[in-house]
């Protein structure tokens, strides 16, 4: 059996369909996708993952949303990360951010900067929030930083520097899996990490759910570019 994906990135989509399908708000979908987050990382690395990354708010969803919806997102990670240090610290897991943060209000990235010094030392697994995150934005800020510092190599100034590629991508809430997109999630990391998509909406994708995701990878023939094996009934030119 192949193992595990060390590396999940998940497009937690699907939140506002899930609430508008019960008759509720919009944002009541962002809480119960919010608290979805715990159940699914805790089950991750008890498999063995070591590194989650979830998508919570892209620059898009910043610069497009109406701003009622922005402000009940806002408030709901500012009240989240309050509870994030206590909790993550038990489990020892430490807690990243990928994005541009400057593009939150001040109380989030004072808090978030707050939770990812003191869950650093954690070493059980990691937990990333892409948030105020945009893959074409994190790597043009990468080249200007390696300009600025005169180097040849922007990858050492990616959010993401020190984490593995991406093995496996989820997206949730896609209406016709045979067709998904990243929506502008870790476009280099992702190079060849294998994109499993289903319509079931974040706030429902249970554990269940992510066995289901983890099985078809193991399922995959991973080559990057190579032939796994030389065919020994083709005579060649
Ligand atoms: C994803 O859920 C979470 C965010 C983008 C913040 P959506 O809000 O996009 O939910 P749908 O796609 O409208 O159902
Ligand atoms: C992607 O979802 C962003 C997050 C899940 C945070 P969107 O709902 O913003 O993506 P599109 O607009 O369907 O591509
Ligand atoms: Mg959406």
């Amino acid at each position: 059996m192949k193992s595990v994906p060390k590396h999940v990135g998940i497009i937690m989509d699907g939140n506002g369909r899930w609430a508008e399908q019960r008759g509720k708000q919009r944002w009541q979908g962002h809480i119960a996708g919010a608290e979805n987050i715990d159940n699914i990382l805790y089950h991750a690395i008890s498999l063995g993952v070591e590194t989650l990354t979830v998508y919570a708010l892209s620059l898009d969803n910043i610069e497009k949303r109406f701003d009622e919806e922005k402000q009940h997102l806002f408030r709901l990670f500012y009240s989240k990360l309050g509870y994030a240090k206590k909790k993550l610290n038990k489990e020892h897991i430490r807690l990243r951010f990928l994005g541009d943060l400057t593009k939150l209000p001040i109380h989030i990235q004072e808090r978030a900067d707050d939770v990812t010094l003191a869950t650093s030392e954690n070493n059980k697994g990691t937990l990333a929030i892409a948030m105020a995150y945009g893959g074409q934005n994190e790597i043009k800020r990468a080249v200007e930083k390696a300009y600025a510092n005169s180097s040849d190599d922007f990858t050492k100034y990616l959010d993401s520097i020190d984490f593995p590629p991406l093995d496996l991508i989820i997206r949730t809430g896609v209406q016709d899996p045979t067709i998904t997109r990243l929506s502008d999630f870790m476009l280099w990391q992702s190079a060849y990490a294998e994109i499993y998509s289903t319509p079931v909406y974040w706030p429902d994708f249970d554990c269940e759910e992510f066995n289901i995701a983890i099985h078809k990878f193991k399922e995959s023939e991973r080559k990057f570019g190579a032939v796994l094996a030389q065919r020994k009934d083709w005579g060649g030119f």
